[in-house]
């Protein structure tokens, strides 16, 4: 028993010593089973029990056990270094200060004719004008003729029209919308009223120079009732023009000829620069034109247009109104595009000031 025992004290000895000078948690692993193992030294030793006398087993076998459980202990207790000083080390090198600010990410904003949009459709919203949406590519009839532009009427010249190479229909040829007043007919022929409307859309002119792009914006307006007369034109116009440019603009209507209207105008708004006085420091002011600035065209429904839509102008009346938006935006801001193409050039020094 003797031997048993003292065979028993040296193996506890080295396992300590080698647990105490395991380099990492692969060494311990090695260890547990050289020592303690189902075929490790421990368990040689215990085969020679049958060896010894049956009272002597039990004092070697439990001797045999405290060795194993002061083993694993201090294997355990090895591990649990490793694995504190292996977060330790995680810790030194990959690690984040969750209270530092963190880093903004470049943001984009809308393009200045988008934010225009949207802000125009705002604006007509509050009043009961719900935008709407019709094609940007449509026939002359809905273009041209409903609107009171019999072909070869020399008045198409005005709206430099692209044409789509396809077969001519019984509406005519189809044509990039030059403007958006073809929604006009458009909405009256869904026979729903009164109309309040804004389309806003794209429109194609063959001209590009420093005031044109051939493709632009234009937003259009409709509001067919009974009972509509100039006096609700003014008072939409005056109210956009105080909601988009602020509460001291006003407009004015000049006498002007559209086929589609009748009577026509064209719109003014007062010049935000000098007040609509035309005069800035005694000297004449560069933004406007004698205190106005142009917006577009507008005027009464012309009756054969509201026949066209199907709709009686014996008991209809409406007005309607069609503006260019980069003109519209560009005026807003106050800034003198001396090339209106900028807007589409996608430079980010133009586009960041907006
Ligand atoms: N469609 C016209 C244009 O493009 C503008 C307009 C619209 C005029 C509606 C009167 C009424 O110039």
């Amino acid at each position: 028993m003797g031997i048993m025992l003292d065979q028993l004290e040296s193996l506890r000895l080295s396992l300590l010593k080698a647990v105490s000078d395991a380099a990492s948690m692969g060494e311990l692993e090695e260890i547990e089973t050289k020592f303690l193992g189902r075929k490790g030294e421990l368990t040689a030793i215990l085969r020679q029990l049958g060896t010894i006398p049956v009272e002597e087993r039990k004092v070697v076998g439990s001797r045999a056990n405290e060795v194993k459980m002061e083993g694993e202990a201090a294997i355990a207790d090895r591990r649990q270094v490793f694995a504190t000083s292996a977060h330790a080390e995680i810790a030194d090198t990959d690690w984040a200060d969750v209270t530092e600010p963190g880093v903004r990410p470049p943001k984009g904003h809308l393009h200045p004719v988008s934010q225009a949009i949207r802000e125009i459709t705002k604006i007509f919203d509050h009043v009961g004008f719900s935008r709407v949406r019709h094609p940007e590519v449509d026939w002359d009839w809905f273009a041209f003729e409903s609107l009171n532009m019999p072909k070869e009427h020399p008045a198409r010249d005005e709206w430099e029209t692209f044409f789509v190479d396809a077969p001519e229909t019984k509406q005519g040829r189809m044509v990039l919308t030059p403007h958006t007043s073809n929604s006009q007919v458009r909405e009256l022929l869904l026979g729903e009223l009164p109309i309040r409307m804004i389309n806003i859309a794209k429109c194609y002119r063959r001209q590009i120079d420093v005031t044109h792009v051939p493709v632009f914006h234009q937003f259009e307006g409709l509001y067919v009732d009974k009972d509509v007369s100039i006096t609700h034109l003014r008072g939409v116009l005056d109210y956009f023009a105080k909601s988009y440019f602020g509460p001291d603009r006003v407009t004015r209507l000049r006498p002007h000829h559209f086929r589609f209207t009748e009577p026509s105008f064209e719109i003014d708004v007062s010049c935000g620069v000098c007040g609509g006085t035309g005069l800035l420091n005694g000297a004449k002011c560069r933004t406007c034109k004698r205190g106005w600035l142009e917006l577009g065209g507008a005027g009464m429904v012309h009756p054969n247009v509201l026949k066209a839509g199907g709709v009686d102008p014996k008991v209809y009346s409406g007005f309607a109104f069609g503006w260019g938006i980069e003109r519209t935006a560009s005026m807003k801001s106050g800034t003198k595009l001396d090339d209106i193409r900028i807007l589409y050039k996608n430079d980010i020094r133009f586009l960041e000031q907006f």
